[in-house]
């Protein structure tokens, strides 16, 4: 079953056209990657998918219905939740106070406060301090766990392996096929090769606004790939 679907994209900021003809299918419990260098478009799926960049021409779907009823301000309670480039951990409030903050939207589920802290233990220790006090591998836990508090569907994180020292990549590798085995599909957006290679299932490479490669995880090869993504 299709989760997301989104059909010859167009997506412009102001008269700015940023993607061109992009189609991204991410089915019910998959995991799907998105690569590409720097500026050619990753986030600005994301933002059309919450109506934050126009989408003048093509579709997009989720749960089948259209995406004209999807705004960011309705995205988690549809089933959407993101997890911003750069984490966005709001300052000034403690770790207890980001998690609440992803249950403003409450769908029902298997995660709340007690289950996201059993996952990542540290962000129990830490409850009560400022979540920008913390390291920033435990930011991108705090990150995970706020998005996670509004039980979504689809679990979009856009460059969480920016600025972790690898061994947390793999932890957060080791993360994300556990929460997609868990029954929330993952669209990962990353340049990171090694952690899409252990994490996606299926992949897509843009390049200036285009979708110019898209495959299974078994065909996807370094030497084919490294043109477009760092390693
Ligand atoms: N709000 C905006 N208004 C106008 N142009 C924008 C806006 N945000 C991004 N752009 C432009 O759109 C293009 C694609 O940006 P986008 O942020 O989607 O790239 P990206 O692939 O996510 O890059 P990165 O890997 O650096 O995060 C870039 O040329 C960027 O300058
Ligand atoms: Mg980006």
């Amino acid at each position: 079953m299709t989760l997301l679907s989104l059909n010859k994209v167009d997506a412009y900021y102001g008269e700015a056209r940023i993607l061109n003809e992009v189609s991204i299918e991410v089915g019910a419990g998959e995991r799907v990657a998105i690569l590409g260098r720097n500026g050619v478009g990753k986030t600005t799926v994301v933002n059309a998918c919450l109506g934050i960049a126009r989408v003048r021409s093509g579709a997009i779907a989720f749960h089948g219905a259209p995406q004209a009823a999807i705004r960011h301000f309705t995205a988690a309670r549809s089933g959407i939740a993101v997890v911003p480039q750069g984490r966005r951990i709001v300052p000034g409030l403690t770790v207890r106070e980001n998690l609440a903050l992803g249950a403003a939207v409450n769908r029902g589920g298997k995660w709340n406060f007690d289950s996201v802290c059993a996952l990542f233990p540290i962000l129990r220790e830490r409850a009560d301090t400022p979540g920008t006090a913390m390291s920033g591998g435990q930011q991108q836990m705090l990150a995970i766990g706020r998005a996670l508090m509004a039980n979504p569907d689809l679990l979009i994180l856009d460059e969480p392996s920016e600025g972790l020292a690898p061994v947390i990549v793999d932890e957060l590798a080791d993360t994300l096929v556990r929460l997609a085995a868990e029954k929330t599909s993952i669209l990962l957006i990353e340049q990171n090769f090694s952690l899409v290679h252990r994490v996606a299932q299926r992949y897509y490479v843009l390049s200036k606004g285009t979708v110019v490669e898209e495959g299974s995880a078994e065909g996807m090869s370094m030497d084919n790939l490294k043109k477009h993504v760092a390693v």
